[in-house]
């Protein structure tokens, strides 16, 4: 697939989301990768962590604590969306549970005050998520993007998940929520494993559990 039908042909994913393919964990971590290449101000790729649930109890947890706020947003909000769009947001709330892989990216820490740190630190993240939505795109797989757990329910996502993250604890874990299934790199640190261009000790591997 070139660039150009990637970028103008990637659409998020619901009702046609493969519920019962497996998603491979060297796909996900192939697509992080990717992710970390994207443009970011300064360091704050740096403190982004990507929480992948596979485990289906999890998964179910978290997704209890999108699907409430995910209604309340749909019924405060559906008029401003076509109901198509509606209906597919319903339906994705539905079933995720049953979505092979989510995905949070987190975000450690939470800064305030400075606009210009504010859209640095935040405004970040994105083009991370956008370059893993396209890379798992041009691998056959589908996604949507989420932030209704920030409703009310960002702590007890980022409680549930803190136990399996390095670097997590006693730490807010914002961001969003992607439901997946369907030139020379930068030195960044990677999304998992060790880095083969810094020192290990300069560049630690993300924490993670799937
Ligand atoms: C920051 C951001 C937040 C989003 N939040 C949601 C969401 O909570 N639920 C959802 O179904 N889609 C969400 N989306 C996906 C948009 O609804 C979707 O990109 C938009 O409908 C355009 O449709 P398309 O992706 O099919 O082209 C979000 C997208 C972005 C960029």
């Amino acid at each position: 697939m070139d660039a150009e039908t990637l970028l103008t042909t990637t659409r998020s994913v619901r009702r046609k989301l493969d519920l019962d393919r497996p998603v491979e964990p060297e796909v996900i971590t192939d697509c992080l990768r990717i992710a970390m290449q994207a443009p970011a101000a300064g360091a704050v790729l740096e403190g982004v962590r990507w929480v992948v649930i596979r485990d289906p109890a999890l998964k179910a947890a978290v997704a209890a604590h999108v699907r409430e706020p995910g209604l309340a947003s749909q019924a405060r909000y559906g008029d401003r969306v076509s109901p198509a769009t509606l209906a597919s947001g319903r339906h994705l709330l539905d079933v995720l549970h049953r979505v092979p892989v989510l995905v949070l990216s987190c975000l450690i820490g939470r800064p305030e005050g400075d606009p210009v740190y504010l859209n640095a630190f935040y405004g970040s993240v994105y083009p991370a998520i956008w370059s893993f939505q396209l890379a798992l795109r041009a691998r056959g797989l589908g996604t949507t993007i989420t932030g209704y757990h920030l409703a009310g329910h960002e702590a007890d996502v980022s409680e549930m998940v803190q136990a399996f993250v390095h670097g997590l604890a006693d730490q807010p874990a914002g961001g969003a929520l992607l439901a997946g299934r369907s030139r020379r790199p930068r030195c960044r640190r990677p999304a998992a494993g060790p880095c083969r261009r810094c020192r290990p000790r300069r560049c630690p591997p993300a924490g993670g559990r799937s």
